[in-house]
């Protein structure tokens, strides 16, 4: 078999991600202190996949690039694939068609995590050889999702999407490994009730064509990091298996449990209470970072409670009373206690921002 090349979807408009995707890619935005969209590059590394195609939007691509660069750092070859409008995920693999050229690939939706990686997948692909590979798990509410009903021989019968009476409990997780024959079926299928052309309907009319397409069933965790929940979700899952490093300076504080705390921070009459990851520079002054909290670099957190959170870098929380929990907050916010009279919230927020007040 030709090497298996790797696809990962980086556009879309990540409109369920508001504010932040105003002016950053969700793909960007970091758990545990790493872009989400570097789990999956380093997992197909991983898997053995040397050359991998980005799909990137007009918008978000050039930060896209300057984060991700040509791979060498993950010892991969990136070339990245600018897809016009997020006309969907079928719609994406067509624009990929001269990157994949003949080969096997592997496609990975970019905002997507999976704990155990890709490795036993792609082997399960070289070695089987079917015509396609979707992954699958096993969900409490498969009505929500794009659900597989298998045959009785294992193989996938059956592709619904959001069924109101599901047959199965197998939702689709964002990794499919395809051969080129999808390419014809993405050309075959006609855009959905939302204008999409849907992977779920290519991967139907491999299916219709009679082609092989098996599953393969997820042992690990796997997050789609679409929502804050989830985003939140998937830094507590990456932070429960992180390995302890103190690298910063303390003073008068106290860390419990498994924290990693970057060069060049310092800590100031401060407790964290791990897992957490506090990234280079930051300050804590007179305040509690405690578990699954990851501070990124550059941050200011002065007289203020913080847990179950993320703060991007550049960010201040200063003289706050009360503590902030599952909270995202972006770069270079400044949450902060306005001195002087009249004693008032005042606040300069962007659309589609959630406040909430005590
Ligand atoms: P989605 O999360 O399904 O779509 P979206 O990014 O447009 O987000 P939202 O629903 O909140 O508006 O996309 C899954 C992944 O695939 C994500 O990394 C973006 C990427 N993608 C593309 O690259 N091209 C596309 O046409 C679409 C629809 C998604």
């Amino acid at each position: 078999m030709e090497p298996v090349k790797g696809l990962i979807l980086s556009g879309g408009k990540g409109t369920r991600l508001r504010p932040i995707t105003h002016t950053s890619a969700k793909q960007l935005v970091p758990v545990a202190n790493k872009p989400v969209l570097f789990y999956g590059i380093e997992s197909m590394a991983a898997a053995g996949i040397i050359e991998i195609g980005i799909i990137i939007a007009p918008e978000t691509g050039d930060e896209i690039r300057a984060a991700a660069g040509d791979g060498s750092r993950f010892g991969v070859a990136i070339s990245y694939i600018e897809q016009d409008a997020p006309l969907g995920l079928a719609h994406a693999v067509l624009t990929a068609e001269r990157f994949i050229g003949s080969s096997p690939f592997v496609m990975y939706l970019g905002d997507n995590l999976l704990r155990d990686g890709i490795s036993e997948l792609v082997d399960a692909f070289r070695s089987e050889a079917p015509d396609a590979l979707i992954l699958l798990t096993s969900v409490p509410d498969p009505e929500h999702y794009g659900v597989a009903e298998l045959d009785g021989g294992g193989r996938v019968a059956r592709l619904v999407e959001k069924p109101k009476q599901p047959k199965s409990d197998l939702a689709l997780v964002g990794v499919y490994m395809f051969t080129t024959a999808v390419f014809e079926a993405a050309r075959a299928i006609s855009p959905s009730w939302r204008g999409e052309l849907e992977i779920t309907d290519a991967i139907q009319h491999l299916l219709d064509t009679g082609l092989r397409v098996d599953p393969h069933v997820v042992r690990g965790w796997w997050k789609d990091t679409g929502q804050v929940q989830d985003m939140l979700d998937a830094n507590r899952l990456i932070l429960e298996d992180l390995a302890e490093r103190v690298e910063g300076e303390l003073h008068d504080s106290r860390i419990e449990g498994r924290v990693v705390i970057e060069p060049g921070v310092r800590l100031e009459r401060a407790t964290v209470r791990g897992p957490a990851v506090i990234g280079a520079g930051s300050r804590i002054t007179d305040a509690y970072i405690g578990p699954y909290t990851a501070i990124g670099d550059d941050v200011e957190i002065a007289r203020a409670e913080i847990e179950h959170s993320i703060v991007m870098s550049g960010s201040s929380l200063i003289d706050l009373e009360g503590r902030i929990e599952a909270s995202l907050i972006g770069r270079n916010v400044r949450v902060g206690r306005s001195p002087g009279l009249p004693k008032a919230y005042r606040f300069v927020v962007g659309d589609n921002a959630e406040i909430a007040i005590l």
